[in-house]
């Protein structure tokens, strides 16, 4: 089993494989990357895929492609140099890719059927990541499932310093509706997900219980007795916040699960944002 972009997602993935006695390889770019792998028992093989493709891959049935692409561009260049330059090819590929290939639906609820229609060049390299692959796959007959992923928090994964720095959020009146998926929820979507969905499906991976953005930041300051931020209109939010957030705070949906939860075997640890904080102990929160 080979996972390219073996991070946060993948040792947990990782690890409901090896669990079960499976060897897993990690493709990672870093030195630190490669000794957390060896710390977790996974084969490293250490590769920037900005630059290269490894000499030569693990014979494995199993590919997860979690890797994500480059910072500009609206092309996954990543994935097209690596699926240029490999010969291997597995019998089954899962990719991650996210739910922002949907674009801006006003806030409505949508499933897979809802077409896709990226308003930032972010969700367009996911795009592409997700048709290059597909090609790549039915020129080879590998069987290829894409899991659409939103926003993924966890222990770790909260968004802690910009709360702390007091950086201004909208008002919730006119903040955009998000979705989330808990980190260890995710990676066990990725593990029944190649062990049962059927090839070629499209499956949104979130925990179904979308919410007001700001309200989620809020409701992370209050768990961890963080004072709220500023509250800013759009107006003033267009001038005072990044380019990088604006593009999310344009961007409105409520993403329904039911092809997650129809995976056997599928359910949802922390199926709301409640359930999730819960688990977090507020004390930990200099870590997280
Ligand atoms: N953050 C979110 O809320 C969110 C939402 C939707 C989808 N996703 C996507 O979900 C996927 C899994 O997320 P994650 O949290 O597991 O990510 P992560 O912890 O950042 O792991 C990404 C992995 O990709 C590797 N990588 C990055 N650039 C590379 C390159 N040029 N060459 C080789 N390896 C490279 C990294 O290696 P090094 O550590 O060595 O650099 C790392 O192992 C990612 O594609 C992420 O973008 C995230």
């Amino acid at each position: 089993m080979l996972i390219v972009g073996c991070g946060d997602i993948g040792r947990r993935v990782a690890a409901l494989y090896q669990s079960a006695g499976v060897p897993v390889t990690g493709l990672v770019r870093s030195a630190e990357s490669t000794a957390a792998l060896v710390a977790a028992g996974i084969e490293p093989l250490r590769c920037d895929l900005d630059a290269e493709v490894p000499a030569a891959l693990p014979a494995a049935g199993l590919w997860f492609w979690f890797a994500p692409p480059p910072g500009q561009g609206t092309a996954d260049t990543r994935l097209r140099r690596f699926l240029a330059g490999v010969r291997a090819a597995p019998r089954r590929v899962l990719l991650i890719s996210t739910t922002g290939v949907y674009g801006d639906s006003g806030g409505a609820w949508i499933d897979e059927s809802a077409p896709v229609a990226p308003g930032s060049d972010r969700g367009r390299r996911r795009l592409d990541a997700e048709r290059t692959l597909a090609a790549w796959a039915a020129a080879r007959g590998v069987e290829m499932v894409v899991l659409r992923v939103p926003g993924i928090y966890g222990p770790g994964r909260l968004p802690l310093a910009r709360l702390r720095a007091g950086t201004p959020l909208l008002r919730p009146s006119e903040a955009p509706w998000t979705n989330r998926i808990h980190q260890d929820d995710l990676a066990t979507a990725c593990h029944l997900a190649m062990a049962h969905a059927a090839p070629g499906s499209v499956i949104n991976a979130c925990d179904g219980h979308p919410g007001n953005m700001t309200e989620y930041f809020l409701r992370i300051a209050d768990h961890f007795g963080i004072p709220h931020p500023p509250l800013l209109s759009r107006a003033e939010a267009e001038r005072v916040l990044s380019p990088g957030m604006l593009s999310y705070l344009r961007e409105s949906r409520r993403i329904r699960n039911d092809r997650l939860l129809a995976l056997p075997g599928m359910c949802l640890r922390y199926p709301d944002l409640a359930a999730g904080l819960a688990a977090i102990d507020p004390r930990a929160g200099a870590a997280a």
